[in-house]
């Protein structure tokens, strides 16, 4: 018989349906950290969480303990009420890339810790990466400093901010074990907590292209990370969003980045924009920039508009060792050998882009990755994609695919093709912001 903290034990006590006490989260998270726990262990304990589910004592102490299995970022000495903002993942979602730069413009400080492609969904890091010599593992103290300096700063887990979250993360991509209420919640809220905010945003995702598909589980998860923030003396917010089809028009890597370019220049597609704002107008009220919503959606509108926020942007990539080149030349990004379009194979309108069809096709080009030690491909990619609503003739470009060869373009069209649904009636999307849960 196992010595209780054996991993074999703990992990025998989650599959048999039991919480798990503190000192058990701690061995598991330290064994993670130290590389006592073999990665076999560690997603047979992941599993069993997915299936058996936690408490909301375990879920909050898996979340601190993880929170402290590196340094917590002081960033007293930075001035203003610092506020991240971050989603549960979803399917085109490069808000990240555009509210950093955006919020920072107004005046507030966002220090913003994300995370790679998980399961099918892209990953802020990897976009950023995209980005020619753009590094996301700064130390702390330059990520201190260059907060201080410029008022932003994009970094991923290291070794010494959360290094269990960067190991369970990359293990859960590899294994099925993401779509986990408990295993969100302390991931997200581990980095939050670590990285040295005052206030946080949350976008948690329903709907199909959502690791919580169903709208009172996203509900559930919201609840679950506001009264963590809370706990933490952390006044978090959570918005409630729709992801029914990919948000925005492309998905990948530096297809998104160049979609994030486009945004901050104007030309953002309108659901990518309104789930945008809608956010930053949170990260204002509660960095109290401002007390009004409405001021607050101006102040954005117009950082945006006057091209503050895209200065930002070019200021935020050159302090982290990229190219702000790529800003007006797109072609100094990772570009795919195969840019082919998909045609549409008949009249009338789009009334429904399937969001998982979309991200398969997305990973099927190597915009994901397979196993934790795979790199990504960052030119790989969907771009110019239909939205729901608009009108097609048949022959019109339904979507761009970035393929590395013919051989994955065709992979890619076979999910592609029933993705879109096309009709003789205009269908129009559900709203995108469903309500606040604080
Ligand atoms: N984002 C994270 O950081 N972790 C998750 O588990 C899901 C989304």
């Amino acid at each position: 018989m196992a010595n209780p903290v054996f991993p074999q034990a703990i992990i025998a006590r989650k599959r048999d349906g039991h919480a798990l006490g503190p000192d058990e989260i701690g061995s598991f998270v330290r064994g993670v950290v130290s590389g006592e726990w073999a990665d076999y262990q560690t997603t047979a304990l992941l599993m069993a969480i997915v299936l058996r589910g936690m408490t909301p004592e375990e879920t909050t102490c898996l979340a601190l303990t993880m929170m402290r299995s590196g340094l917590v970022a002081d960033l007293g000495g930075v001035a203003g009420i610092k506020v991240d903002k971050h989603s549960t993942g979803g399917v085109g979602d490069k808000v990240s890339l555009i509210l950093a730069p955006l919020a920072a413009a107004c005046g507030v400080p966002v220090p913003m810790m994300s995370g790679r492609a998980l399961g099918h969904t892209g990953g802020t890091l990897d976009k950023l990466e995209a980005i020619p010599g753009f590094r996301v593992g700064l130390s702390l103290s330059e990520y201190a400093a260059q907060l201080q300096r410029i008022g932003v700063a994009m970094i991923g887990q290291t070794a010494e901010l959360v290094p269990a979250d960067r190991k369970l993360y990359a293990l859960r991509d590899a294994s099925a074990t993401v779509e986990s209420l408990p295993l969100i919640c302390a991931s997200i809220m581990s980095k939050k907590l670590a990285e040295g905010i005052d206030a946080l945003v949350l976008d948690v995702k329903f709907g199909r292209g959502a690791f919580l598909k169903e709208k009172v589980r996203a509900r559930e998860l919201a609840a679950a990370m506001v009264a963590i923030g809370r706990a933490m003396g952390k006044p978090t917010r959570a918005l409630l969003t729709s992801m029914d089809q990919p948000l925005g028009r492309a998905v990948g890597n530096a297809v998104e980045v160049v979609e994030s370019f486009e945004a901050l220049k104007g030309r953002g597609p309108a659901d990518l924009m309104e789930v945008t704002y809608a956010l930053g107008v949170h990260m204002l009220l509660l960095a109290r920039i401002t007390a009004s919503p409405a001021e607050a959606r101006r102040r954005l509108e117009a950082a945006l508009t006057e091209g503050r926020a895209l200065a930002k942007f070019r200021q935020l990539i050159a302090a982290q060792g990229g190219d702000p080149r790529v800003i007006e030349d797109y072609a100094r990004l990772p570009r795919a050998p195969v840019v082919r379009a998909v045609p549409a194979p008949a009249t009338g309108y789009v009334v429904d882009v399937d969001p998982m069809a979309i991200a398969r096709a997305a990973l099927l080009l190597g915009a994901g990755r397979g196993n934790a030690a795979a790199p990504i491909d960052p030119a790989v990619g969907l771009a110019d994609l239909k939205k729901t609503g608009e009108a097609v003739i048949a022959g019109d470009r339904l979507c761009t695919v970035h393929a590395r060869d013919d051989s994955h373009f065709d992979a890619a069209l076979a999910t592609i093709g029933p993705a879109f649904e096309i009709g003789p009636k205009r269908s129009v999307p559900a709203p995108l912001i469903d309500e606040m849960i604080e």
